[in-house]
């Protein structure tokens, strides 16, 4: 599977990407949101912003979900439109919001009161109209990673849905602001569809609420937050997205005219990417043996972060006997560790390893720590 006699040359760590399976998973999340005529999905950049995925998710039609004016950059000059391109973010800086004006992105998903007035005034300089919508916090709890659960009522994201006709007034009676849509986004890694469903539920109570009001919304964005199987890379490496896009279309009650727009990020790219390491030494402690890596917790820093389990694999000895190690990494830090306890095929110095599903918030997360450069990340088909 992976071209290790042409990996020899290359300096490892390094992200390796899996374009033909990106390419079947773009196709796949195209015919599934070609069954709905009203569904737009925009590709959350922050999972993996390698200019090179990027550019194969534009030419696919994909709009970006951004969360910085670098962001917004990197999304242009990969080729998304700006009419594609939507920016949320608790702490927009003015000259990121000024960026997005003077770019006509589609929509600003504006997380407070505080923003929307900062919006209007800068919009007003510039002689411009900015389209926004309201991050609303639908304190929906996602079965996920506590790190990774942005809709509960006591994280930072968003605004309360008290507040949401109050803060949709306040936008209507703004000359240089146009109101175009409520943002939703309830954790990222779920797996369970019911939790989407329950963000479905929440939505549809709101809707009535606001009609109750008269308001009418036009664009509804439900986020992102589609899992992937960390556990078995290979088994169904394009996630469900038939399912995904179904629990909205049965359960959320759109409006005539009404677009759904969804961000998956993690989804799209997560299984496309590995970080191949080698093996530097095999150490022999008192009580385990350790396979340590040249690739470290600065390279891919899930499994320190949140626990994050990643499949590990011998590639340059597929079929050996299996044994069992702790997976470090070269970091003065503890918690620079990949797998404890792990069984893998016998490894030996030298040895390619692969740390599977490493696409999404893997090089993207990268940092310098200990002076190590960042990794550099290859597309499969630059080694034909
Ligand atoms: N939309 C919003 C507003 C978000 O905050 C996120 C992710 C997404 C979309 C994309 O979610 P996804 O489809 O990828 O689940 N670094 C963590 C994940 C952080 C997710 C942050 N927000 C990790 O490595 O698990």
């Amino acid at each position: 599977m992976f071209p290790i006699d042409k990996f020899q040359n290359i300096e490892t760590p390094f992200y390796y990407y899996d374009t033909e399976l990106l390419r079947t998973t773009l196709n796949t999340i195209n015919n599934e949101i070609g069954k709905y005529e009203n569904y737009c999905v925009h590709y959350a950049i922050k999972a993996n912003a390698n200019p090179k995925v990027l550019r194969i998710i534009s030419e696919a039609g994909l709009g970006a979900d951004c969360v910085s004016g670098n962001e917004i950059k990197a999304a242009l000059e990969a080729g998304f439109p700006a009419s594609k391109i939507v920016y949320a973010g608790v702490a927009k800086t003015d000259k990121e919001i000024l960026f997005g004006i003077d770019n006509d992105i589609f929509c600003f998903n504006c997380e407070s009161i505080e923003e929307l007035e900062v919006i209007q005034q800068l919009a007003a300089s510039r002689s411009k109209k900015a389209r926004i919508a309201f991050r609303i916090n639908p304190d929906v709890g996602a079965h996920t990673h506590s790190n990774i659960t942005t809709g509960l009522a006591e994280n930072k994201f968003g605004i309360p849905m008290a507040d949401m006709e109050k803060v949709i007034m306040l936008a209507k009676n703004m000359p240089n602001i146009e109101f175009i849509g409520l943002h939703f986004h309830i954790g990222s890694q779920i797996l369970e569809m019911e939790d989407f469903e329950a963000l479905c539920n929440r939505i549809n109570e709101l809707q009535e609420r606001l009609e109750e009001q008269g308001i009418v919304v036009q664009n509804i964005n439900v986020g992102g937050g589609l899992g992937i199987d960390y556990e078995n890379p290979n088994q169904k490496p394009v996630p469900d997205f038939k399912s995904f896009f179904e629990v909205y279309a049965k359960n959320m009650k759109v409006r005539h005219g009404q677009k759904i727009h969804f961000e998956p990020g993690r989804s799209v790219v997560g299984q496309i990417g590995t970080l191949i390491t080698r093996t530097i030494y095999v150490k022999k402690g008192t009580k385990k043996e350790f396979c340590i890596l040249d690739a470290g917790m600065t390279d891919l820093i899930r499994p320190a972060l949140y626990d994050a389990y990643h499949y590990i694999e011998n590639i340059s000895n597929p079929n050996g006997v299996s044994k069992e190690y702790d997976v470090v990494g070269p970091i003065c830090e503890s918690s620079d560790v990949f797998a404890k306890n792990y069984d893998m095929a016998e490894t030996r110095r030298g040895d390619f390893i692969a740390i599977r599903s490493a696409g999404a918030y893997g090089e993207i997360m990268a940092s310098q720590y200990n002076c190590r450069p960042l990794p550099i990340g290859y597309l499969s088909e630059e080694f034909k």
